[in-house]
């Protein structure tokens, strides 16, 4: 018998639901909470108060376009964390609810476990998904880790960041610049049109497996302000410039490790998930290297970067078949790593 899986994320600023069977994509609804856009950042009241108004919409409206009745559903996979725990409290609590209501279990999904297992969401029967272990680079707004996947149920941190993550890197400097928030597609677009060549950043140097992307950030900053003090208009007339050339060094940062990676394990699948994998750039730099290396590339859809319930569904599904449910007593966590 296939298992259909409700899969509900509400872990940021995104409420979404998904509808899988055995992991073929039935339906994927996103609500983006536009609310934030005047404040430069998530405001974490408002998030919840935003996925308490979409959340009904968002479940009925995955269950109406999968063309299945809520009675069919087996299991209803939840984000438990890490996230914003008043936003995580909406979608724990309305699975829980949920799950009463219909008499089914609940399952609690890692949001991150969800980034790495969207590899597995498949839109048919054709979708070819990686093999055991692979290395997944998951780089978002909160992480950036390299992580060896030996199963959907054991995933080791090879690496991770010791400060700022990839995504902030981009948010951070393109909000210096003026950009509105979330920066990365911003700098993503402008990237496109000016020469990676023409500023220097400074690299960190640690040992290991390990990110930093904090000392970028300041060389970025400093570069502004000295500049500025001569020419009040620099970032407006160079801006396709310095996002081009920030985006280079991110991308040159995160390839430096993942090389690393590659030839310590001798794994031959690289996957990439979470927000920052959306970037033109970097997809184009994982391709490139897996091409040059003979290595298999795994770049998920862009809409399945960001934060979807898809990837939520998927991760659900592994725990339901190992019978691997949560208790109508589990909280919800703010932190947590895989
Ligand atoms: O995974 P995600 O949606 O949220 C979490 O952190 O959980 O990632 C959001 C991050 C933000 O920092 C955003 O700027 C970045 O992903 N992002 C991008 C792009 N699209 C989203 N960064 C660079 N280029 C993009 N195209």
């Amino acid at each position: 018998m296939a298992n259909i899986i409700l899969g509900i994320e509400s872990s940021c600023d995104d409420t979404s639901a998904a509808i899988i069977k055995d992991c073929v994509l039935m339906s994927n609804v996103i609500a983006s909470q536009k609310v934030h856009e005047d404040y430069g950042g998530v405001v974490p009241e408002l998030a919840s108060r935003a996925h308490q108004q979409n959340i009904v919409p968002v479940v009925s409206e995955a269950i109406r376009k999968a063309g299945i009745n809520k009675a069919d559903i087996d299991a209803i996979a939840f984000t438990r964390g890490p996230g914003l725990l008043g936003s995580l409290l909406v979608g724990t609590s309305f699975a829980k609810g949920l799950a009463l209501a219909l008499d089914k279990p609940i399952v609690d999904v890692n949001h991150l476990h969800g980034h790495v297992l969207s590899h597995f969401i498949k839109e048919d029967e054709n979708t070819v998904t990686p093999d055991f272990p692979f290395l997944c680079l998951l780089i978002s707004g909160g992480n950036s880790q390299i992580i060896k996947v030996n199963s959907p149920y054991d995933m080791e941190i090879l690496g991770q960041t010791i400060d700022d993550a990839a995504g902030e890197a981009f948010d951070k400097c393109a909000k210096v610049m003026g950009l509105p928030y979330p920066g990365g597609p911003f700098i993503d677009r402008l990237a496109a049109e000016g020469d990676p060549k023409r500023f220097k950043f400074s690299k960190p140097h640690i040992e290991g497996l390990n990110y930093s992307f904090s000392g970028l950030k300041t060389s970025f900053l400093y570069t502004l302000r000295d500049e500025l003090k001569s020419n009040p208009n620099f970032i407006e007339e160079n801006k396709a410039d310095l996002a081009a050339s920030l985006q280079a060094t991110i991308i040159a940062i995160l390839m430096d490790k993942l090389d690393k990676a590659v030839k310590l394990t001798g794994i031959g699948q690289i996957a990439i998930g979470g927000g920052v994998s959306a970037n033109s750039g970097v997809r184009n730099a994982i391709q490139h290297y897996c091409d040059v290396h003979h290595l298999k590339a795994f770049i998920p859809k862009r809409l399945f970067t960001t934060d979807n319930a898809a990837m939520i569904a998927v991760a659900g599904h592994f725990k339901f078949i190992k019978k691997d449910f949560c208790s109508f007593s589990d909280v919800p966590f703010a932190r947590v790593t895989v």
